[in-house]
């Protein structure tokens, strides 16, 4: 199935085409992206929408190479990351609203609840803006989750207080080196419903999806580009739910989490 017969928008226009080309690079070329390109897809990102317009992120652009490499040694990324000419790190950031709220009112009454998930829902949608528009200047780019298993230490390094701040998403970018053809979606039938829920989801067509987009990805070599230890997408998504990535992901993960936006009520 081509890219046009799934999405029939795509090429309409640009920002359709923009959506329907959307895909993780992982390759890159060596060439310098310039500060210029970074600065305008970030002030593009801005105009993210937030919740009540708070705004709750910051990026950090990092170019000191001593402080790259100490932040992607502290979270064990991936070769490709290293690669990589450009490297963000987008993370919730509540000091601003915080200055606000003193002004006006004293201490935030945002709870420690309100502070995760608002947080992480606004920098999140801002994370993908700047994805959006650093690929409208032409870049290739991968968001990664690698600061999410290194927050305490991703923190000291970047100076961040534990109060306010919580590291999310790394974003590489770079002039891209690869082709990437769109990767595996579930049918849109499958995924948007009108009005009530249907039921749960078939078994069958949900693992004859599994299936398919494995022959996709096993078409393309994907597994050795993202690096990781597996041969087939059922065998990764058996590691991700499996007993060895709760013991090594999201138990740590959970652990993780209690110690950023500390001091707040929960
Ligand atoms: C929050 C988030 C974290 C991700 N983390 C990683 C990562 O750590 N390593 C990686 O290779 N890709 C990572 N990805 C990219 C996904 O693997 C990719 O988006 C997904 O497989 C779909 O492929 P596509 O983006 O090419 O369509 C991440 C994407 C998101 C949105």
């Amino acid at each position: 199935m081509t890219r046009e017969e799934t999405l029939p928008c795509a090429g309409t226009d640009a920002a359709a085409a923009l959506l329907a080309s959307g895909a993780s690079v992982r390759r890159f070329t060596a060439d310098a992206v310039p500060d210029s390109v970074v600065e305008q897809a970030v002030a593009l990102a801005q105009r993210a929408p937030s919740a009540s317009g708070h705004q709750p992120y910051s990026v950090s652009y990092v170019t000191d190479p001593d402080l790259r490499a100490e932040l992607e040694s502290a979270m064990a990324v991936q070769a490709f990351v290293h690669d990589a000419p450009v490297f963000l790190l987008v993370y919730v950031d509540w000091s601003r609203q915080d200055v606000i709220a003193d002004a006006l009112v004293g201490p935030s009454s945002m709870n420690r609840t309100s502070r995760l998930m608002v947080g992480t829902i606004d920098a999140s949608i801002f994370a993908h803006h700047l994805a959006l528009a650093l690929r409208a200047a032409g870049l290739g780019v991968c968001m990664v989750a690698n600061p999410l298993l290194a927050m305490d230490e991703v923190a000291r390094l970047l100076g961040l207080p534990a109060r306010s701040c919580m590291p999310l998403h790394v974003l590489v970018a770079g002039h891209p080196a690869e082709v990437v053809p769109p990767r595996p979606r579930y049918p849109r039938d499958m995924v948007l419903h009108r009005d009530a829920r249907p039921g749960p989801p078939d078994v069958d067509e949900t693992l004859a999806y599994l299936r398919r987009g494995d022959a996709e990805l096993q078409a393309v070599n994907y597994f050795e580009v993202t690096g990781d230890p597996v041969t087939s997408w059922p065998e990764h998504y058996a590691i991700k739910y499996g007993r060895r990535a709760a013991e090594r992901t999201w138990e740590p993960l959970a652990g993780a989490l209690p110690g950023f936006l500390d001091g707040q009520a929960t």
